[in-house]
């Protein structure tokens, strides 16, 4: 039931939000797993914890103001201590699918630049083989290209329309998303990389790369494990 979900998604954020260190920059992921890393970091810095948090999205930048928890800018500060992020799918190779929020381009920048990336998710979300359709951020003026490419790859892909918006949905950076479909998703290593190949492709949601500095913390009710 969806408070047992919240609960779950409280526990991972709140065991991601306890591995910050005083002292540190660190990137802020966007979705509502990483709100509840937030509400206990403001709690730690209530009590003294003293951090900086480079926002991934406008959504997360708004979240950590109303949470009190100071930001700052990747040019800043181009290397992070560590980067707490939530996912869609997580395998058990650690690659995972992001961008159902449609931050994932700028999240993929920040786990790049932390020394340690903290994925929170609930256990719904750990999968034998990712099957998401992959979230790609796409450059409005190669769209059409994109289509062909994507399906010439064998997926089929959809441009992200708004829920309140009519038409298709604008990212933070002013551009598109498509939602490709490619089924099951043997290797992601490889799929991540055509896709990275293509002009116009800006970044898709497969995280493949970050796996050996990368933690995931899987809640589950009132417990939490760390793969
Ligand atoms: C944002 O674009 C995504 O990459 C999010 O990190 C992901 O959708 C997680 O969101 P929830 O924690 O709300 O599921």
């Amino acid at each position: 039931d969806s408070s047992l979900l919240a609960e779950s998604k409280r526990i991972a954020g709140y065991r991601a939000a306890d591995l910050v260190e005083d002292g540190t920059v660190i990137g802020l992921g966007t979705g509502s797993t990483v709100f509840f890393a937030m509400e206990r970091l403001a709690e730690r810095i209530a009590s003294g914890l003293s951090i900086v948090g480079v926002p991934t999205s406008y959504q997360a930048a708004i979240r950590a103001r109303e949470y009190g928890i100071p930001l700052t800018t990747l040019d800043e500060f181009p290397q992070l201590a560590l980067a707490i992020d939530g996912a869609d799918q997580v395998d058990p190779g650690l690659s995972l699918i992001k961008g159902r929020g449609a931050a994932h381009l700028r999240e993929k920048c920040v786990a790049d630049a932390a020394e340690e990336v903290v994925i929170v998710v609930d256990s719904t979300k750990t999968v034998d083989t990712l099957s998401a359709p992959v979230p790609i951020e796409v450059l409005p003026f190669a769209c059409g290209l994109a289509f062909r490419r994507l399906t010439e790859m064998g997926g089929v892909p959809v441009l992200r329309e708004g829920v309140k918006k009519d038409g298709p949905v604008v990212t933070d950076n002013g551009n598109f998303i498509i939602d490709c479909n490619f089924g099951a998703i043997p290797d992601p290593a490889s799929l991540e990389q055509q896709i990275a190949a293509v002009p116009g492709l800006l970044e898709c949601g497969l995280f493949t790369t970050f796996a050996e500095k990368m933690r995931v913390v899987v809640g589950e009710g009132r417990e939490c494990r760390i793969v």
